[in-house]
């Protein structure tokens, strides 16, 4: 009887290890079985030394970090191992040891998990770069988990998957929305044209103007050298402003990487109003900005949030017509920051409402609908929401975004 127990153990038991090697082996994720014992000894070597807290001990002795790396023994890896990191070759990989897969800038990896796996925590998990054989490196999805059974014995499982593609799809996909979101200000520029060649005329018309009076006061037979002065005065203050509209119109044109750092939203409303301030001034809108105290700053790439706030304000000025009131307001939102942009026009069909955000969608003799569409990808890109709705008198358009930091 006992015996016939014992032996339905076994099986069951020989089931189980059966079924977990299938697992090990047949998964698409790379698995590294690894006795963690020796790394206990070199801990409490250092805990001896008087060092309590690892984290800075680690991030200050990277040798060390290798050192445990080295006296990690590798248990057992499987066939996907074996393909991912040793170039098919398991016996050339066991012997390799862990450490000839850890690249210098991801040895923070392995000591978070050393840290992880002797504060208890069940498992760590992070994106990283790892190593294989030949002296490739790759872009890894690294997890370590620490079952406290098998942590006891000093074994613990990792696993690895190969993200590569993914973290390309990633940086393919950004580069496009920066191109995207490029033609867009450039189209946006278009429609500017006029506004613009107002904003640079206007001051070179006041040089002409200053530097023939100039030109008068000296040809007198007792030439005027205090009013030339002010007038050269005049002429400095003018050329610096038209430089200053075509330095902003420059920085909207220009093809490059987008760069996110903390900025003010206000600051960022304020600079956009300077830049519209003949496209109002020309249709007559009444400019309401209101801007919350103290907020929190957002973090986004300068130029693509200029032209968030711009595009949403020519649509309002747009829509308005001539006259019209636009009401821009920052206000704090529970760690976020909020922007609201309403006009006093005609506001959205019901209907419209789902679409405005699509490419292409316009009501526009002359629109290319994408300065919604780029408005979303731009804010959706640093972790931020735009929506549009119906106010009381027109459109109100609602952007959010994270606190920096
Ligand atoms: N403030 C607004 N009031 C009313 N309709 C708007 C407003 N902003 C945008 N729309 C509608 O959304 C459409 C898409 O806007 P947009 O993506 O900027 O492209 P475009 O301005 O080229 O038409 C506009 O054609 C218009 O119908
Ligand atoms: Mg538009």
């Amino acid at each position: 009887m006992a015996e016939d127990n014992t032996a339905d153990l076994l099986d069951a038991l020989k089931r189980s290890e059966h079924r977990y090697r299938n697992i090990f082996q047949a998964m698409s994720v790379a698995f590294w079985e690894l006795d963690f014992f020796p790394v206990g000894d070199l801990l409490r070597g250092v805990r001896k030394q008087g060092v309590e807290d690892f984290g800075p001990y680690f991030r200050k002795n990277p040798d060390f970090v290798r050192q445990m790396m080295r006296a990690t023994r590798i248990v057992d890896v499987n066939d996907r191992t074996v393909a991912l990191h040793g170039g098919g070759d398991k016996a050339r990989l066991m012997a390799a040891g862990l450490d000839a897969f850890w690249p210098d800038a991801s040895l923070g990896v392995y000591a978070a998990a050393v840290i992880a796996a002797v504060t208890g925590k069940p498992s760590y998990a992070t994106e990283t770069r790892l190593g294989t054989l030949d002296g490739g490196e790759f872009d890894a999805l690294f997890t370590a988990s620490f079952p406290p059974d098998t942590m006891n014995k000093g074994t613990l499982l990792i696993g690895v998957i190969d993200i590569t593609e993914r973290v390309r799809a990633q940086a393919q996909l950004a580069q496009l929305q920066a191109e995207f979101a490029h033609a867009a200000r450039i189209s946006m520029l278009g429609e500017l044209t006029a506004s613009i060649a107002h904003e640079v005329n206007q001051p070179l018309a006041a040089i002409a103007a200053s530097a023939a009076a100039g030109q008068r006061w000296l040809a007198r037979d007792e030439p005027d050298i205090e009013e030339v002065r002010t007038l050269v005065a005049r002429i400095a203050k003018d050329a610096a402003r038209a430089a200053d509209t075509i330095g902003r119109v420059r920085d909207m044109a220009m093809r490059r990487a987008p760069e996110p750092a903390a900025l003010s939203l206000n600051g960022l409303v304020e600079e956009a109003m300077v830049f519209l301030r003949h496209e109002i001034q020309g249709h007559g809108t009444r400019v309401v900005v209101d801007l919350a105290r103290g907020l929190p700053p957002v973090l986004a790439d300068r130029t693509q949030l200029q032209q968030v706030v711009v595009n949403l304000a020519v649509n309002a000025v747009q829509a308005m017509g001539e006259g019209g009131t636009l009401t821009l307001s920052t206000a704090p939102q529970d760690g976020a920051v909020r922007l609201t942009v309403a006009d006093t026009g005609p506001g959205i069909p019901e209907d419209s409402l789902p679409r405005l955000f699509q490419s292409f969608y316009t009501t526009k003799a002359g629109g290319m609908g994408m300065g919604l569409p780029i408005c979303r990808s731009i804010l959706e890109s640093c972790g931020g929401t735009i929506t549009a709705a119906n106010g009381e008198a027109g459109a109100v358009f609602t952007v959010t975004m994270p606190a920096a930091g």
